[in-house]
């Protein structure tokens, strides 16, 4: 059992972690808090951008001497491997912890090993203290380690009546200003936003992270992914526009699927092997449709406005549900207002067989 201080560290720490969110992939979020041997914190960090020092070398930094015969708290189980930086485990056995307390075991098989290193060095090691609370404040990173291929987050703004454009074609602008500012912060969590050919011949989007009002770029920037099975995407479309990295991926690069258009579990594992853990499908209607089907959605984010058309596309093309049987059952997680509209955060229920 933890400790109250221990527990109370551990919500620390997440919360901690949480500051890194959108800055740190290819790596995970941790937060570490450190306690001396009384309970008292003499440390604390969390890791804010992949090659910068993790979160239990900040907080041993911070501690020092203090460090010794105390408790880190730790998110995210120590790495034991040297990339850009040491492996934390040797830093905690070096600085004389006696206990480390883990949320979550790390699933990446380079850098895990760290609870045995400690172990075998002496360091009592406990396991699973708040893992729930750890484990949602990771979950695009965790589970992408975990299965090789993205976390991805269908948005799609639409009318209360489910359309996401008039009957002309208009769709400028659906939600409201505050939603598509709430839009560009959400693309600015993420490493890359994806978008069918279609999206691009219509629309010319930019796909960029930015700020609304004057325009000016947020610093990080996800890869803009066009799926375009026969490169129809123009020379000067926006997205090449070169203000952020762009894979207009074909079928001749990523391979065909049992369509004949782009295979998208090989997109999603090239986007792995590229460094995305979390990704933004922004549409349209029948890319939206075909990762629905294929099963490759893991969260819906919904913008509703307040506004009825009655005809015109829909935020959803064909999804492979012919029956209400086979209706892609949603649960809520969130709903929140968002200037006149509704965001809404829903988790698809996994399918039974
Ligand atoms: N309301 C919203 O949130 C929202 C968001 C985005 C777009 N939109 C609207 O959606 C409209 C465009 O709709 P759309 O459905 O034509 O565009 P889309 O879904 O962006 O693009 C569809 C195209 O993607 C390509 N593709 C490649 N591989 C695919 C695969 N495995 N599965 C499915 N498609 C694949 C296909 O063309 P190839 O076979 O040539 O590759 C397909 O025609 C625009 O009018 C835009 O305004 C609305």
């Amino acid at each position: 059992m933890a400790s109250g201080s221990v527990d109370e560290a551990m919500r620390r720490a997440i919360a901690l972690a949480a500051r890194g969110l959108g800055t740190t992939s290819p790596n995970p979020v941790v937060g570490c808090v450190l306690l001396d041997p009384d309970g008292e914190v003499v440390g604390e960090g969390f890791h804010a951008y992949a090659g910068g020092p993790h979160a239990e070398i900040v907080a041993l930094a911070q501690a020092g001497r203090r460090a010794r015969g105390g408790t880190a708290v730790v998110t995210l189980e120590p790495c034991d491997h040297t990339g850009r930086t040491g492996p934390c485990s040797h830093a905690l056995l070096a600085a004389g912890v006696a206990r480390v307390v883990i949320a979550v075991p790390d699933p990446n098989p380079v850098a895990s090993g760290g609870a045995a290193t400690l172990r075998a060095g002496g360091v009592d090691v406990e396991l699973g203290v708040r893992a729930a609370e750890a484990e949602a404040g990771n979950v695009a990173w965790l589970t992408s380690m975990r299965r090789g291929w993205p976390y991805v987050v269908w948005k799609y703004a639409a009318t209360l009546d489910g359309r996401s454009a008039a009957a002309d074609g208009t769709s400028m602008w659906i939600t409201s200003e505050a939603a598509r500012i709430d839009v560009h912060a959400l693309r600015g969590t993420v490493d890359a936003v994806i978008a069918g050919v279609g999206t691009v011949l219509a629309d010319d989007p930019r796909l960029t992270a930015r700020n609304l009002r004057d325009g000016t770029l947020a610093i990080r920037q996800p890869l803009r992914v066009v799926v375009d099975t026969f490169g129809r995407t123009p020379a000067d479309a926006r997205v090449r526009d070169g203000a952020a990295r762009t894979w207009v991926a074909t079928a001749a690069e990523v391979g065909t699927g049992p369509d004949g258009r782009v295979d998208l579990p090989a997109l999603l594992a090239e986007l792995h092997h590229r460094g995305v853990r979390a990704a933004l499908l922004e549409g349209g209607p029948q890319l939206a449709g075909a990762f629905l089907a294929a099963g490759l959605v893991d969260r819906v984010v919904a913008y509703v406005a307040p506004k009825l058309l009655g005809a015109g596309p829909t935020a959803l093309a064909d999804a492979g549900v012919g029956t209400i049987a086979d209706a892609i059952d949603l649960e809520i997680t969130d709903v929140t207002q968002v200037g006149p509209d509704l965001r809404i955060t829903a988790l698809p229920r996994k399918r039974e067989g």
